[in-house]
């Protein structure tokens, strides 16, 4: 059969490869992907219902409909030190399609685009499937266990095939943010190299000490070379809805806007109309999600820190616990150990590539006690 080398060879995914073995089993604690065990607010859902009762089930706008955007862009500007109009906003279906469309739009064969990590590993694939070079630099590991941008490592790893810099903060998997001067570092720099500045911001609002993490929208001028990724599925407890957006230059929409076309020819009208409802009124359920987060984190970080093989530090922001473990050299094979002894579902530290290994993720952006029994589980394979 013949096909495209790069999709033959594209990895599976590492974390799948973990969850395969105990997906949909009742006795599995499953801590393995980015996801909640909240279901999305019934309000959400009831605006979704009553826009398919009221017929919104045809073709749309390949931008989005024209007041989701409007919404967004307002919900930025709130947000966000400087304004943003709904002109520079693309709906898309799920944060992962508005990075392949991003990877569509400036990757070519033999581009590469410098990725900082460790990092969830889809944006490295859709490098990889547009056959350009996915060029991952490694943060500092901290004492203690937090991590470091180190800025220069980053901007020598650009050259003439350099299409832009890639940075996700609050991050999955480190929980690292980005200060407001790394910010603008990389603008300052992305600017005189001409660069594209591509930032993943899905998890901006689940952060434990302010509104939002330090966003590049906050100081972005016209002229920049900006692309922002953000999606439904966090915030707002929608992953199974597959709704994301994208806020770029304005002149990059029509662009974009064909790209909607062969892809996906829009995202589906009705949840469009609820996805309305969510950015509208959602902010006291991100309150209440964030606060939930924030107390089984404490679960989890006291937990995990009292165990003798491991070394974490306290994520400020997204809701994951990436911690090393002492000892282990596979984190594949340890990751699927734990869940054939304990039945709890991890997600291996070499997923986020190379730098990752040696490592564990788990999510805590579920019910406290759960976590609370899942380190229960854990403790004596970590003591
Ligand atoms: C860093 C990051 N970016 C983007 C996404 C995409 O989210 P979705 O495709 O559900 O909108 C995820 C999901 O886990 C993520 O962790």
């Amino acid at each position: 059969m013949h096909i495209r080398d790069v999709i033959r060879d594209l990895p599976a995914s590492r974390i799948g490869e973990v969850s395969a073995l105990g997906f949909g089993d009742p006795a599995v604690i499953p801590l393995w992907y980015g996801e909640s065990d909240l279901p999305t607010p019934g309000f959400v859902g009831a605006a979704a219902t009553a826009a398919l009762q009221a017929g919104h089930t045809f073709y749309t706008y390949k931008a989005g409909l024209p007041e989701l955007r409007t919404a967004i862009a307002d919900y930025l500007t709130g947000l966000h030190g400087r304004p943003v109009g709904a002109e520079r906003i693309l709906v898309s279906s799920s944060g992962m399609t508005a990075l392949m469309l991003v990877a569509q739009t400036l990757i070519g064969e033999g581009d590469n685009l410098v990725i900082v990590a460790p990092v969830w590993p889809n944006i490295a694939a859709a490098v990889t499937v547009m056959g350009g070079e996915p060029r991952l630099v490694s943060l500092d590991r901290q004492p203690g266990g937090g991590w470091r941008l180190d800025l220069e490592r980053l901007f020598a790893a650009c050259d003439a095939r350099t299409r832009g810099i890639f940075v996700n903060s609050p991050s999955n998997p480190t929980g690292w943010i980005i200060s407001a001067e790394e910010i603008a570092a990389l603008f300052a720099f992305a600017r005189r190299r001409g660069l594209w500045l591509v930032a993943d911001e899905v998890y901006s609002r689940i952060v434990y000490g302010n509104r939002a993490a330090p966003s590049f929208l906050d100081q972005t001028e016209p002229e920049d070379r900006l692309i922002v990724v953000n999606s439904f599925s966090k915030n707002w407890a929608m992953t199974g809805w597959r709704l994301g957006w994208l806020a770029a230059p304005s002149d990059l929409l029509p662009q974009l806007e064909k790209l909607v076309e062969f892809n996906t020819s829009g995202s589906p009208t009705f949840l469009q109309h609820a996805a309305i409802v969510a950015i509208r009124d959602g902010e006291p359920f991100i309150a209440s999600f964030v606060a939930r987060c924030r107390a089984a984190r404490d679960v989890a970080i006291e937990g995990l820190s009292g165990c003798r093989r491991v070394e974490v530090a306290r994520p400020e922001g997204a809701f994951y616990a990436f911690f090393r473990v002492d000892g282990m050299a596979d984190s594949l094979a340890f990751a699927k150990e734990l869940l054939r002894q304990t039945k709890v579902g991890l997600a291996p530290g070499s997923a986020f590539g190379p730098m990752g290994e040696g490592f564990l993720r788990l999510c805590f952006a579920r019910d406290p006690h759960q976590v609370g029994d899942a380190i229960d589980r854990l403790r004596p394979l970590l003591n």
